[in-house]
């Protein structure tokens, strides 16, 4: 006995005739009972039509764009077990059953008319409230389609909701002008509650458009919750509507993004406003595609028009070039250091969100290379040796005394400026850059601080920086003058406002009113955030550095 057997549309109230819009399975699937196949839509409202059980996808027998009613073979499926398969494709229509059996329970005179708020007759004032829609309830507002002073028609949408499985607008039942909106957007709402406060139209007939009336049958369906997720597809506002003034229909079109509730809640996870997504699927309707377009978009900075980042105009750059370099000769992919990825992303986020300037200046340096020199012959035996690096953390400490917004960090609209003098090094280690910080560098002469950036270096190359030893920093210098160049832009390390580069000293020619003198000279370029920092403050901050390191007797000054 073939255990294969076909899983129908059950009954859904009147909805007959109806679109599927998303097939939610494929051929191979093994599917759950009560998971959802397809999407089928109304005018109205959409809902997922759940398998009456379990088992592997042989066939699908729809395609979208069909239109299905009750008994349309959906879905060919292997049932679980061999047991019983007869009986179960018996049971098919039972497990739509509930749905059957409930909606003859939709009466018109079943349903409350709307309530009146204040007096009865021509232009009274009425509250109208969801009508009987089932076991919908505590179902979320998901948009509201009326605004105090609009004109609304018998039937015309007040509000959608949307259950875990479907969504539906919910019509008003009266004609008039709407006084007041009582729900908003994420409200939950049940049979009864008060959408809006309406003043009726003279001669408006509503108990005879009561929304319960055009309305009640599919919602009646909802049995039991897990059984019946068809059964919650009420679809109120589909059945028996009226046709709604086309230029209502219009202004709301305007407004409302049509999606799937499955859609939506794709876009919810990610964070989508439906209302940027441009549609591409029939009658206007966003798909699951549109949604991945517009999030790919975003992401690569073409959304400019949709993304959050639009506000700021976006980058609009180009997709990364993916090329097979193995095409033109020999590779080998060497991954990345943890290092190297994490100040990757920390340089890239740094240089893109820091409008940086860099201000190159030259330090004579003849006269301290000669004392630096002099004070290591002095210190060889004691093991300590002073390279250029410790003057320049001194220097730049008496710098930035003297320019304190140097010394600072941006906190939204807040400048933070800082009383204490962490100074950041840069160094090179095998695995990546890291950046030490000499703590308090104000409180420490030239030799502990030579003896502090030499340990603190070697600690760096052999992986054993603390994350504690390079914090706090207040401003960094990354000095590329053991190995060469002569000028470069150093990156900002944020929150820092600024970071001084050191190439490598050389011998310029120096006029010095008479003649060319040989001079022994410092490159220092000098990035700065334009933020914070104008550049005439810049190029005074690097002229001051350049003259303490010309002559060192000024940091006492
Ligand atoms: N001009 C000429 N020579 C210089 C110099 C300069 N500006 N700075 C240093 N030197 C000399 C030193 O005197 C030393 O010479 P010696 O061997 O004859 O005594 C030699 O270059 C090597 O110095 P180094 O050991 O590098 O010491 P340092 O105190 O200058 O620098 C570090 C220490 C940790 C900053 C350095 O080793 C380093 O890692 N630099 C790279 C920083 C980096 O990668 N920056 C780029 C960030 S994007």
């Amino acid at each position: 006995m073939s255990n294969v057997i076909e899983l129908k549309v059950p009954d859904i109230g009147d909805f007959s005739d109806v679109e599927v819009i998303e097939i939610l399975v494929s051929v191979g699937d093994t599917i759950k009972p009560e998971q959802s196949l397809v999407t089928v839509e109304s005018d109205k409202s959409s809902m997922e039509i759940p398998a009456s059980q379990g088992g592997v996808v042989k066939a699908v027998k729809v395609k979208i764009g069909d239109k299905v009613s009750e008994g349309t073979p959906l879905v060919e499926i292997e049932a679980a077990g061999e047991e019983g398969a007869a009986d179960k494709e018996e049971q098919v229509p039972q497990a739509a059953a509930p749905a059957a059996q409930a909606a003859p329970k939709a009466a018109a005179a079943e349903q409350p008319a709307p309530q009146p708020a204040s007096s009865a007759g021509q232009g009274a004032e009425q509250v109208v409230t969801v009508p009987d829609i089932g076991d919908f309830k505590d179902v979320e507002v998901i948009e509201v389609l009326v605004k105090a002073g609009d004109r609304v028609a018998a039937e015309q949408s007040l509000v959608t909701v949307e259950s875990d499985k479907s969504s539906m607008e919910i019509p008003s039942s009266a004609a008039g002008e709407v006084l007041e909106v009582l729900v908003k957007v994420g409200d939950k709402v049940s049979e009864g509650s008060p959408l809006v406060k309406v003043k009726s139209d003279a001669g408006a007939a509503p108990a005879e458009s009561a929304p319960a009336k055009a309305e009640a049958p599919a919602a009646q369906a909802a049995a039991a919750p897990a059984s019946a997720p068809q059964a919650s597809a009420p679809a109120p506002a589909a059945r028996r509507q009226p046709p709604v003034p086309a230029d209502a229909e219009g202004e709301r079109r305007g407004v409302k993004p049509h999606a799937s509730p499955s859609v939506r809640k794709f876009a919810r996870e990610l964070g989508v406003d439906l209302t940027k997504v441009t549609p591409t699927g029939p009658k206007g309707r966003i798909t699951p595609d549109d949604v991945r377009n517009f999030v790919k978009q975003a992401l690569a900075g073409a959304g400019a028009s949709a993304a959050p980042a639009a506000a700021g105009g976006g980058l609009d750059l180009l997709p990364w070039p993916k090329v097979d370099f193995a095409k033109f000769g020999e590779i080998e992919a060497q991954p990345l250091s943890r290092i190297k990825k994490i100040s990757g992303a920390n340089l890239h986020r740094n240089w893109v969100m820091i409008p940086h300037v860099t201000n190159n200046e030259d330090a004579d340096i003849t006269d301290l290379e000669a004392f630096r020199v002099q004070l290591n012959k002095e210190n060889e035996k004691a093991g300590i040796k002073v390279t250029m690096l410790a003057f320049l953390v001194k220097a730049v400490v008496s710098a930035l005394k003297k320019f304190p917004e140097f010394n600072a960090s941006l906190d939204g609209e807040n400048l933070i400026l800082k009383k204490y003098y962490h100074i950041g090094f840069a160094a090179d280690t095998p695995n990546g850059l890291v950046v030490p910080v000499i703590r308090d560098a104000d409180k420490k002469g030239v030799l502990e601080l030579a003896k502090e950036t030499a340990n603190l270096a070697k600690k760096a190359r052999d992986g054993k920086l603390s994350p504690s030893e390079m914090q706090g920093g207040c401003f960094s210098i990354s000095s590329l003058g053991g190995i060469g160049g002569t000028h470069f832009t150093p990156i900002i390390n944020a929150p820092e406002v600024a970071i001084l580069g050191v190439s490598r000293s050389f011998m310029k020619p120096v006029w010095d009113g008479k003649q060319f003198v040989p001079r022994l000279t410092l490159p220092l370029s000098l990035s700065y955030d334009h933020r914070v920092i104008d550049g005439a403050a810049a190029a005074r901050f690097n002229a001051y550095l350049a003259g303490v390191l010309a002559d060192y007797r000024r940091i006492l000054l």
